[in-house]
């Protein structure tokens, strides 16, 4: 495995749906963090979760995200159209490694380099591929996606990650992305968007679902505060600027939505 760097203990943006104390933090004698990869993570307002918010994570994100299920089922189904038979996928933001769990059921001859910052969820990642029998398909990267190692796949999938990603940020994550798979791959991509539905829409349906009304409330704060989705016509755009064409919808359930996209350029083959 890979380890560019942990993250254990250091949530320099508050994030999780827990409260997580605030760790202390060795300073150099400029008063910068000692720790180049928090340090980096700090000034760039980067978005790796928390050890609170890797907690029950898998059990969580199933009941919060409109159609989980379907989305991950669509998701497998456009893989097996798109993806070559013997395809080295990234997976951008693996978190526990869900997707790569369903792919790499899917298809056999699919190799994987799931990259995920986050120390918590890469530990139930790492237990994960070595219950399924995956190991030698896998290549765990411990990384933001940018420091991943550069290395060209034939396709992508960047699942629930793109709606953390600052503002800023974005346009050099999709970049990450793009010079990390080779011309005409495909990227599937899921986030939730601002597809400009009433207020409290999502909460309510949370509540009608019977998720506990304090979980909704903490869901809510964190929505507020921490998402940056984009519009779809925003995120069509920024795709397009980082290099990908054709991006299309395949799915949508309140603002949880679906893409496919290419790496733009011809195949070289
Ligand atoms: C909501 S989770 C999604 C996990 C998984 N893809 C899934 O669908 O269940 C978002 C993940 O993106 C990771 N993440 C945030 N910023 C990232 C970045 N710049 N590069 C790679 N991963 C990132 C977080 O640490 C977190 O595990």
């Amino acid at each position: 495995m890979v380890k560019n760097g942990a993250v254990h203990g250091i949530a320099p943006f508050h994030f999780g749906l827990l409260p997580q104390a605030t760790p202390k933090v060795a300073l150099d004698p400029a008063g910068r963090d000692r720790n180049p990869v928090a340090r980096k993570h700090r000034e760039r307002k980067m978005t790796a979760f928390s050890d609170a918010a890797a907690e029950d994570y898998d059990r969580r994100i199933a009941r919060m995200a409109p159609g989980y299920d379907l989305a991950l089922e669509l998701v497998v189904a456009l893989a097996h159209c798109c993806f070559p038979a013997n395809a080295r996928v990234l997976l951008a933001g693996s978190g526990t490694c869900a997707e790569l769990l369903a792919l790499a059921a899917a298809g056999p001859g699919w190799r994987f380099t799931a990259v995920e910052p986050s120390a918590a969820m890469m530990a139930m990642a790492r237990e994960k591929v070595a219950a399924a029998g995956l190991g030698d398909r896998v290549t765990l990267v411990e990384a933001m996606l940018d420091d991943a190692p550069l290395v060209e796949h034939d396709a992508a999938l960047c699942a629930l990650v793109m709606h953390f990603v600052p503002d800023g940020a974005k346009p050099g994550f999709l970049a990450a992305l793009a010079t990390r798979l080779r011309p005409g791959a495909p990227l599937l991509l899921t986030e939730f968007a601002d597809v400009g539905l009433p207020e409290g829409c999502y909460e309510g349906w949370l509540l009608d679902r019977g998720v506990e009304p304090a979980l909704v409330a903490r869901a809510a704060d964190w929505r507020r505060r921490v998402w940056r989705p984009t519009t779809p016509e925003q995120g069509r755009d920024l795709a397009a600027r980082a290099g990908f064409t054709d991006f299309r919808n395949f799915f949508q359930a309140l603002g949880f939505q679906g893409w496919l996209g290419f790496r733009a350029g011809a195949p070289s083959n």
